[in-house]
């Protein structure tokens, strides 16, 4: 199983922005944190991270056919990105959506997600820990789907 896990714009900058929102965790300790789980689990990971649109959906379009799954904080995206959407439903990957920060209990417009409607699931609120638990809903899909 290799999975793909993809940041989107400022969460380069994890550990010191907004440590009040994000936590202290930097994005190299997430991704290190969601290699050893998915190691756990029998599972690889692919991780990339990009402050621009485009940049994030041609890693995607490269990765996706040697890929199994996808997890996928597309931060400021999330709320505008219809192209990032097109994306996830043109690779045809099961995708897990993560927000580090509980964004219901944000502004209003942190509200709207272009992602949700196509993830398999969303993860929310649970700071750096829930790219963990995104890992595991993943693998516990994937390993749903493989012929028995
Ligand atoms: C975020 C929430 C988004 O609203 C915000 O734009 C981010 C990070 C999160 O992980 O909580 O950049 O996706």
């Amino acid at each position: 199983m290799r999975i793909l896990l993809l940041n989107g714009p400022n969460l380069n900058t994890l550990g010191t922005r907004e440590p009040e929102i994000y936590g202290t965790r930097t994005l190299a300790d997430i991704e290190a944190m969601e290699t050893e789980r998915a190691s756990d689990l029998g599972a690889t990971v692919a991780a990339f991270q990009a402050n621009g649109e485009g940049a994030m959906i041609g890693w995607l379009q490269q990765q996706a056919p040697a890929a199994d799954g996808l997890i996928i904080n597309a931060a400021s995206y999330t709320h505008t990105s219809l192209a990032i959407r097109d994306t996830i439903i043109a690779i045809g990957l099961p995708a897990i959506e993560v927000h580090i920060s509980n964004v219901w209990k944000r502004e209003p417009f942190r509200h709207e997600s272009y992602i949700s409607g196509v993830a398999a699931g969303v993860i929310v609120g649970f700071g750096a820990s829930g790219y963990v638990l995104a890992v595991e809903a993943l693998v516990g899909i994937l390993k749903e789907q493989a012929p028995r």
